[in-house]
């Protein structure tokens, strides 16, 4: 069995849980994939941070082009964020025929188009589940779960960090200035938290899942972008007393003259189910012709969630590279002694 080598760009929340999930599940990870998947090469800024994560199990380097030129690397897992370096390396790996998974909703909604268009021409993958609702498989249920369906409209909670800030200020009557901080020291948080705070993360995922569930070519600068900075705990508290939440929601919908694109504080009656969404989860409704409106719930921000969708796209290209049809069959059973059934 092949085994897949993985460059590994940035170490930072996303990058520590990726690396340390697919350390502990790697048994399990390599039977659902068909090949084991190891990450072979790490670039980060900071080299002790590196170091310590990895303790001292893979190659280290500062030099992220060293990782997307080196030959013996199949997939470039791209962790850095933003859209400085992070694009020039992608399409880097991308010319030197390799695979690519990000978590960069940045990138992918600003330079989406000619990111596929270079990987269509080279043939190679690029996969961005993580890029959207952290843990959510939101974009492998528009690409697949719902590939029968023509797409009305997507809405939901798709950034934690205001989501938990404003459930901090309801449940504890806190200010905004004040949950900040604790969302950025639990990770939720953007390296900017600008970003969140003022809905552009939000509207970057939007973008996103507009551009694979209408079939639309990204266009970012033509979303309405309102975060929650002017909202205050008076507001929330205000809001309750009348029975309703506050929640920052994205939502697109077909209308008359194509695709409306919106991110901004929006009242829902409680009872609602999206009102009672907490914390750092997040919650994308998505109403297809054929199915109706479904749900979907998780954690939409954090180490090991984020990790989780980088790695479920780890595996997708794992099986992609294999050309065995048998490949897409599901395994049951692993092959690593572990016997697992039903307890009678
Ligand atoms: N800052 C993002 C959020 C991280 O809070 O949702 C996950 O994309």
């Amino acid at each position: 069995m092949k085994q897949i080598n993985v460059g590994l760009l940035g170490i930072g929340t996303v990058g520590g849980g990726t690396f340390n999930v697919l350390m502990r599940n790697q048994q399990e990870i390599a039977g659902r994939a068909g090949h084991p998947i190891v990450i072979t090469r790490v670039a980060d800024r900071n080299l002790e941070l590196a170091r310590q994560v990895t303790a001292g199990q893979v190659t280290l380097t500062d030099d992220a082009f060293s990782v997307v030129n080196d030959p013996d690397i199949d997939v470039v897992v791209e962790l850095i964020g933003g859209y400085g370096i992070a694009k020039e390396l992608v399409l880097t790996a991308i010319r030197n025929g390799k695979h690519v998974v990000t978590a960069n909703k940045a990138l992918i909604a600003l330079h989406g188009n000619e990111i596929f268009a270079a990987a269509r021409e080279q043939g190679v993958i690029v996969a961005f589940e993580a890029a959207v609702a952290g843990g959510i498989p939101i974009i492998k249920a528009l690409r697949e779960g719902l590939a029968a369906n023509r797409i009305e409209w997507i809405a939901g909670i798709i950034n934690g960090t205001t989501n938990f800030i404003l459930t901090e200020m309801r449940e504890k009557g806190l200010a905004f200035a004040d949950v900040l901080g604790e969302a950025q020291r639990l990770g939720y948080a953007e390296a900017d938290p600008t970003f969140d705070v003022e809905g552009i993360d939000a509207a970057h995922k939007l973008m996103i899942l507009a551009a694979i569930g209408f079939g639309m070519p990204m266009k970012f600068d033509q979303a309405y972008t309102e975060g929650i900075t002017r909202l205050e705990s008076k507001d929330i508290r205000y809001a309750e007393e009348l029975g309703y939440r506050v929640k920052l929601l994205g939502i697109t919908k077909r209308c008359e003259a194509g695709v409306e694109l919106r991110v901004h504080p929006t009242l829902i009656p409680e009872k609602r189910l999206v009102a009672n969404v907490n914390g750092a989860m997040n919650a994308v409704l998505v109403k297809g012709d054929a199915v109706g409106p479904t749900l979907y719930y998780g954690a939409g921000a954090g180490a090991e969630p984020t990790a989780s969708a980088v790695i479920a796209d780890l595996v997708d290209v794992a099986r992609m590279m294999t050309t065995e049809v048998a490949a897409r069959v599901p395994y049951l059973g692993f092959q690593s002694g572990q016997i697992v059934d039903l307890a009678v």
